[in-house]
């Protein structure tokens, strides 16, 4: 038997991991929603009859206690700014391997850097695998595949669909931070509309410009290409909105901006419902080039919450199963190029030449 706890399992993605894993774990899987409000999980429990344990990540030993007996926490509580850190501190010493939905650059360094606690500690700490990054991660490691000495890399997606209250609310928390790529290896500090370019994802070209998506971090660690940066499409309004956030920044007081946009968040948004996650679609597109060659390849995932559901689940069942390995790892990483091509709904173009 092995033990699989959910972290943040009453929230709108937390939900939507319980339900596919409730479908896909086994019999010798025990799974156990955990959140640090009482009344919220206690309804969870309920409703799909499974054990429950209500904590907070104030405290480490309440953490530990928590974690003591279980092989592999999946965290769906983000900003996990707030929440990757503890969790992993206290998985370290109970042995426990550490997965999460995270898309936050800085929580992807700041694991990687814990990689040596981590492989001493025998637990593999495996963040990013909801659709932010394992399709565009996928997709990098098989770009280096087809260029393996290759200098620059770029990565985009084309999502169409409504965010959750969740996601709304992590975007709000980087307001007026700018943007961010790799460049020669490191983490760059870029202004919010760094470079714009017309880019096919699939369906035709559309504008997209430079997010900072958590790609910037780990498709460093995938492939080792020094130059990354990462597109998502946009209506043309969108840059010169996201310029004057640039321009106003300074004259912003952050955490009054952030508060008042968190209220706003919270009161109207819902995120997307059943069919709006049967029906949406993802597409994503990625290039890269040693400067004498270019290739480009592109896929097309289910909407972005449903496939969440699907990779981070699947993730967590190879995870208990010990097929991740230990330390620090990316999705592509830990499962190579292929992993996301073998979830329903995923189609690949390969890797081909781009002709000048
Ligand atoms: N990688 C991806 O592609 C992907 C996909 C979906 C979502 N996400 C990310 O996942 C996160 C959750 O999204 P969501 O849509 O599920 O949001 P949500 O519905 O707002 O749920 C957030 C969950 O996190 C918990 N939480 C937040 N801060 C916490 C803290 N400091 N300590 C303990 N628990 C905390 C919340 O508990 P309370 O209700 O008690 O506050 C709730 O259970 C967001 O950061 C989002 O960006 C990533």
């Amino acid at each position: 038997m092995s033990t699989l706890l959910v972290y943040g399992s009453y929230g709108y993605t937390g939900e939507l991991v319980v339900d596919r894993a409730v479908e896909e774990l086994d019999d010798d899987t025990d799974l156990v929603l955990a959140g640090r409000s009482p009344s919220k999980l206690e309804a969870q429990a309920d409703d799909h009859d499974l054990p429950s344990r209500a904590f907070t990540l104030d405290h480490q030993r309440v953490v530990e206690r928590h974690l003591d007996d279980v092989d592999a926490v999946l965290n769906c509580a983000g900003p996990f700014s707030r929440t990757a850190d503890a969790l992993v501190d206290t998985c370290v010493n109970t042995g426990t391997d550490y997965l999460d939905i995270t898309g936050e650059i800085e929580v992807f360094e700041a694991l990687a850097a814990r990689d040596p606690e981590a492989e001493e500690a025998d637990v593999a700490v495996l963040p990013g695998v909801g659709f932010d990054v394992v399709p565009t991660d996928c997709l990098a490691a098989h770009l280096a595949e087809a260029l393996p000495d290759a200098t620059d890399l770029s990565l985009g997606f084309q999502a169409f669909g409504s965010f959750s209250r969740g996601t709304m609310r992590t975007a709000v928390e980087s307001i007026g931070e700018g943007g961010a790529v790799r460049r020669d290896g490191r983490v760059t500090a870029v202004s919010s509309v760094h470079d714009t370019r017309d880019i096919d994802f699939g369906a035709g070209e559309t504008l997209a410009v430079t997010v900072p998506w958590g790609d910037v971090s780990t498709a460093y660690r995938s492939t080792g290409v020094p130059n990354v940066q990462v597109y998502t499409a946009v209506p043309e309004r969108a840059i010169r909105a996201l310029e004057a956030t640039d321009s106003l920044a300074p004259l912003l007081d952050r955490e009054w901006v952030q508060r008042t946009l968190s209220a706003v968040v919270d009161r109207t948004v819902v995120g997307p419902d059943e069919d709006d996650r049967e029906e949406g679609r993802a597409l994503v597109w990625g290039e890269i080039t040693d400067g004498e060659e270019t290739f480009e390849a592109r896929l097309e995932t289910p909407e972005t919450y449903t496939l969440t559901a699907m990779t981070a689940v699947e993730a967590a069942r190879r995870t208990l199963d010990g097929e991740t390995p230990t330390g620090y790892q990316t999705p592509s990483s830990a499962f190579g190029a292929e992993f996301v091509t073998e979830f329903e709904g995923v189609e690949r173009e390969d890797a081909t030449p781009v002709e000048e």
